[in-house]
């Protein structure tokens, strides 16, 4: 009869053997069961509950925020599903987030009074309850009907900074006044110098006090696991989305209403490094904040360079 420990080990050898298996990377073997296509490689949504029938019913049964993921797959039309959980060529990037987030490790600390634990953080002079910010995401109703409204509540419980993103399904004001407290505004600034400065314009009026540049878009991107999904989304999906050129897709969206949009060739900006000092606000202070995250900083406005993590 082999011992506890030999049988440890050799389920230890099998589970090592199966990681490696190419079945298992092809998502279909364990992780991609009752859902198809099965599209996505096993990591990271391995850790979460994929069955069907084993989805958490509500949030507080989560026992790790994957536990979401396969809930949203389930009730999301599959184009929306494939947008929010694509990276990029091969999932590299989204991959190496997880990856990138496995080097952290928290710290324990034994006998210590641990009964009043203060979490709380300054970004650039506004605290906040935690240091967990709410990335931007754009069109989050493509998810839930009150998109980024609703996230904005979240915030407001949780007093979490949230960034808004250019892409919003929402307009700035409304999100801003459901969070009740003053946000960020993500800014893809294009090629056109009038749609960056009538967006940081908005944002200003809105109440935003700083700015978060994407720098990341230029080349486009493969969003691999939405391009294989959205070909299964059956719906007419004309009511929502016009792709017939950049300018007719972003004409749909909140923060590009009333601007003229001829001429816009691209989300980004090649110039953006010398249009941050330009782009408006009443108080402008130079200051630097740091080399790599940031280039200006200006007074009411902070233009941060930003890197999604997403983009190629
Ligand atoms: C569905 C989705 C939409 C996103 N939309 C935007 C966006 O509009 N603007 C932006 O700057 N970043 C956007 N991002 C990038 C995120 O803000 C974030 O930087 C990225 O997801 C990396 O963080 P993570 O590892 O927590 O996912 C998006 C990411 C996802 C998954």
């Amino acid at each position: 009869m082999p011992s506890f420990a030999d049988r440890a080990a050799s389920r230890r050898k099998f589970l090592q053997f199966l990681a490696g298996s190419p079945l298992l990377a092809a998502g279909g073997a364990f992780a991609g069961e009752g859902f198809t296509p099965g599209s996505k490689l096993s990591d990271p949504l391995m850790w979460a509950p994929m069955r069907a029938d084993q989805l958490i019913k509500s949030p507080k049964e989560a026992v790790n925020v994957f536990d979401f993921e396969p809930v949203c797959r389930q009730n999301v039309p599959p184009a929306h599903f494939g947008y929010m959980a694509s990276g990029i060529d091969d999932e590299v990037t989204l991959r190496a987030n997880r990856e990138g987030f496995l080097k952290f490790q928290l710290r324990p600390r034994r006998l210590v009074d641990v009964s009043k634990v203060d979490m709380s953080t300054e970004i650039l002079g506004v605290k906040y309850a935690s240091p967990i910010v709410l990335a931007p995401v754009g069109g989050q109703r493509s998810f839930h009907d009150e998109g980024e409204v609703a996230s904005a509540r979240a915030a407001k419980v949780g007093n979490h900074l949230q960034i808004l993103s250019t892409a919003t399904s929402l307009g700035v004001e409304d999100v801003s006044s459901a969070r009740g407290q003053p946000i960020w505004y993500q800014l893809y600034a294009t090629n056109k110098w009038e749609v960056a400065e009538t967006m940081v314009k908005r944002a200003e009026k809105a109440g935003c006090y700083a700015v978060a540049v994407t720098v990341d878009r230029s080349g486009g991107r493969n969003q691999e696991t939405l391009f294989r999904l959205r070909p299964t989304d059956t719906r007419d999906c004309s009511g929502c989305h016009d792709r017939s050129s950049l300018q007719s897709s972003m004409r749909t969206r909140a923060m590009y209403q009333g601007i003229d949009l001829s001429g816009l060739t691209n989300t980004q900006s090649s110039r953006i490094k010398t249009w941050m000092h330009c782009l408006p606000g009443p108080r402008l202070k130079a200051r630097k904040i740091t080399t790599e995250a940031a280039y200006s900083f200006l007074g009411w406005i902070c233009c941060c360079c930003w890197t999604t993590g997403r983009a190629s």
